[in-house]
């Protein structure tokens, strides 16, 4: 098992460059099974939930190309519709290979996915949305089974009950070879689904509405190849911010959407840190002197869940005393604030609320990534605590942040990555 070694107190400046989008990539790998031809997918970042969905779709007969951040997928002979569960079982969005497969073959035999567990992660409204499109539904504890029901499979009118980034993107691509017309309301918003319906739309789809809560699918006979560019990746860029706006420094963080970033950015502006937007680049500045805040999680565009424990981290060093409210994944306190108050932070969670009162400073100390965004926060408490930090189980930050290694070296970090 390897972990990471931080040897924090050090302030971060220089550039940093930003990836394709992870949760961009993981929904367009698998759209790419609709597709009658090549796709070029460009931009696409070298993480383990990358590497994972093209084992699988290699598995089920996809012919792959990849050479740097090109990735050239050929679905022609795909013969399977039940892709390798053990591999389904490493991720969560694995579960995009049901909509995939139902929208492609008609029928899909997919394990139910794995990856962070940071909270109970149901799947209803994607199994409400394909029963909607017409599926017959078989859901165990171990797969779903999809097959065409009694009339056929069609675009039908979606309402989803809470707005899902998952079902959202499960419905679209289910949707874009079915007759007829697919409405989505209630839909989730973040960037990652208009990517979606942009690289969907350049294969021939018919999307609209993507970045509104009301996104509409007219069916297409077929898709057929091109390419196309992953967006940035709005997370990893908002935990490099994070991570200045703790240890201090000065960075230019490149390959951005500034918009993309506006409920981190103005959240960090907020806290004391400079932000200066440029056309795809922030600049931020910080002399590590923070001020107390109040952070609420939503759905985009407010500030996203999945920068919960980066934001905590800034909290935890910050004058005063921050409110943090999750509202998307009650749980997901549990997966690092133990860990941050070993390293002297004082964190009281009541419910849905994380009262943090900060501290003049963190201390190294050993611990335990849970999730993939925890062990980001982890790691960027230990550039900004005294003394050297271990972050144990690495492998979850593996699968979302491309070259973290080399890119906080790069700002003048001392972090490596140890083989016990
Ligand atoms: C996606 C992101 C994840 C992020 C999350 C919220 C990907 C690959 N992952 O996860 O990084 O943390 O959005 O921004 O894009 N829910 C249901 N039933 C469902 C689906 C969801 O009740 O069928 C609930 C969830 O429990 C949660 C909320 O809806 O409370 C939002 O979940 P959702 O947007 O679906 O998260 P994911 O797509 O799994």
């Amino acid at each position: 098992m390897a972990r990471y070694e931080v040897i924090g107190g050090k302030p971060l400046n220089g550039a940093v460059t930003i990836s394709g989008a992870k949760n961009a990539v993981v929904a367009i790998l698998p759209a790419a099974i609709l597709v009658n031809g090549v796709c070029r997918i460009e931009n696409v970042p070298d993480i383990s939930d990358v590497r994972i969905l093209l084992s699988i779709l290699e598995g089920i007969g996809a012919k792959i190309t990849r050479e740097d951040g090109t990735v050239e997928i050929d679905s022609t002979d795909i013969h399977s519709t039940c892709p390798e569960p053990e591999l389904v079982k490493k991720m969560r969005a694995s579960y995009y290979l049901m909509g995939a497969l139902l929208g492609r073959f008609g029928k899909a035999h997919v394990a139910l996915p794995g990856g962070c567990n940071f909270a109970s992660r149901p799947i209803d409204q994607h199994i409400k949305g394909f029963a909607a499109l017409g599926a017959d539904v078989e859901e165990t504890e171990e797969y779903v089974a999809l097959q065409p029901g009694a009339n056929g499979l069609q675009g039908n009118r979606i309402s989803l009950d809470v707005v899902s980034v998952g079902a959202t993107v499960n419905i679209m691509i289910a949707a874009v070879l079915l007759p007829g017309q697919t409405i989505i309301e209630n839909a989730a918003k973040e960037p990652h689904i208009v990517d979606l319906a942009n690289f969907l739309n350049t294969m021939g789809a018919q999307i609209s509405g993507a970045g509104t809560d009301t996104v509409k699918i007219r069916g297409v006979e077929a898709l057929q190849g091109g390419t196309y560019a992953i967006i940035p990746d709005q997370i990893e860029a908002g935990t490099y911010l994070a991570a200045v706006a703790a240890a201090g420094g000065n960075v230019l963080v490149k390959n951005v959407i500034p918009k993309h970033m506006e409920c981190i950015t103005s959240k960090l502006a907020e806290m004391g840190a400079e932000i200066i937007n440029y056309d795809d680049a922030i600049r931020i500045r910080c002399d590590g002197k923070l001020h107390h805040t109040t952070v609420k999680t939503r759905p985009y565009p407010g500030f996203p869940t999945d920068m919960q424990a980066q934001i905590c981290v800034c909290m935890t060093l910050a004058s005063g005393v921050s409110r943090l409210t999750e509202s998307v994944y009650e749980t997901r306190f549990f997966g690092y604030c133990s860990e941050l108050e070993s390293m002297g932070a004082d964190i009281q969670i009541n419910g849905k609320t994380a009262i943090v009162t900060g501290a003049d400073r963190l201390y190294g100390s050993t611990v335990t990534a849970k999730d993939l965004r925890a062990g980001a926060a982890l790691i960027i408490a230990g550039l900004a605590a005294e003394g050297t930090t271990y972050v144990k189980n690495i492998h979850y930050v593996e699968r979302g942040y491309e070259r973290l290694i080399e890119k906080f070296t790069g700002l003048g970090a001392q972090i490596r990555r140890i083989e016990d």
